[in-house]
């Protein structure tokens, strides 16, 4: 990736940030932690990982042709107050997307990017505390230009869906500019935000099964609750609010 292209195309005021860009890392999860500031937003970008993290103790398959990005602030209002930052980056994933290639982009609660019924972006977050400071790590694979391997048939890029080949320092800085843009307006904005995820997500008025910590809850999405949780009905009527794990579509 073009360094110099990818500041010149980033909008934000450089004091707000520091960018670092490698070729090859384990995770950008891990490698972001050295830009840990209270004061400025770390960004950590790789051209592949060998050791990519999915949510749940998956892995994430991670070759040339991906972005691979992650982000580390010092939240406002702690840890708690952020839970709704993981959902609403599927929404800046949308918005980069869409505004890149065209491509319509829809939300598998709680933060699967799908471009029709294949995946092509997922998020990690996760909570790192360094010096009794607290910060936010939001990491995010978005599979552009990159060739998947046949294992993986519910997945797909934007290359595979167009045809094109992208940019990465466009994708890169797009969605750069698009997550500090949230974060600065980030918690005032949570609700509006919140409420043009829950446009995207495909996972409500659905009939689904919700795992969460071991438990499974079968009934129908119904709503998005505070922090991006997930507001299901039961079969017997209960709502019962499903803060994290996945949902799964019944027939
Ligand atoms: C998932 O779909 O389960 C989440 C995948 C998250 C992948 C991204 S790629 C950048 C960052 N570094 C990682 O190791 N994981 C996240």
């Amino acid at each position: 990736m073009d360094f110099s292209e990818l500041n010149r195309l980033i909008k934000a005021d450089s004091s707000r940030y520091q960018l670092r860009v490698f070729e090859e890392v384990i995770s950008t999860n891990e490698s972001v932690k050295e830009l840990a500031s209270p004061g400025q937003i770390g960004i950590a970008i790789a051209s592949r990982q060998t050791g990519g993290r999915g949510r749940l103790g998956r892995s994430f398959t991670s070759p040339d042709g991906g972005l691979y990005i992650s982000f580390i602030y010092h939240p406002h209002g702690g840890f708690e107050r952020n839970f709704s930052i993981m959902p609403i980056s599927a929404l800046c994933v949308c918005r980069m997307v869409e505004k890149i290639s065209g491509v319509k982009c829809v939300i598998k609660w709680p933060n699967d990017v799908l471009a029709g019924d294949k995946k092509i972006c997922g998020i990690l977050s996760e909570g790192f505390i360094e010096e009794s400071e607290e910060f936010i790590i939001v990491g995010i694979g978005v599979n552009v230009n990159t060739d998947l391997p046949e294992s993986l048939p519910m997945a797909a890029s934007l290359k595979s869906l167009t045809g094109v080949s992208y940019a990465m320092e466009k994708a890169a800085a797009e969605l750069i500019n698009i997550f500090m843009d949230v974060l600065e307006r980030f918690p005032e904005d949570e609700e509006y935000l919140l409420d043009m995820y829950a446009e995207k997500c495909v996972t409500l008025n659905r009939e689904i099964t919700a795992t969460s910590n071991g438990h499974r809850i079968k009934g129908r999405a119904v709503g998005i609750g505070k922090g991006g949780s997930l507001i299901v009905r039961d079969l017997e009527g209960n709502e019962i609010e499903v803060f994290s794990g996945e949902a799964t579509l019944r027939e």
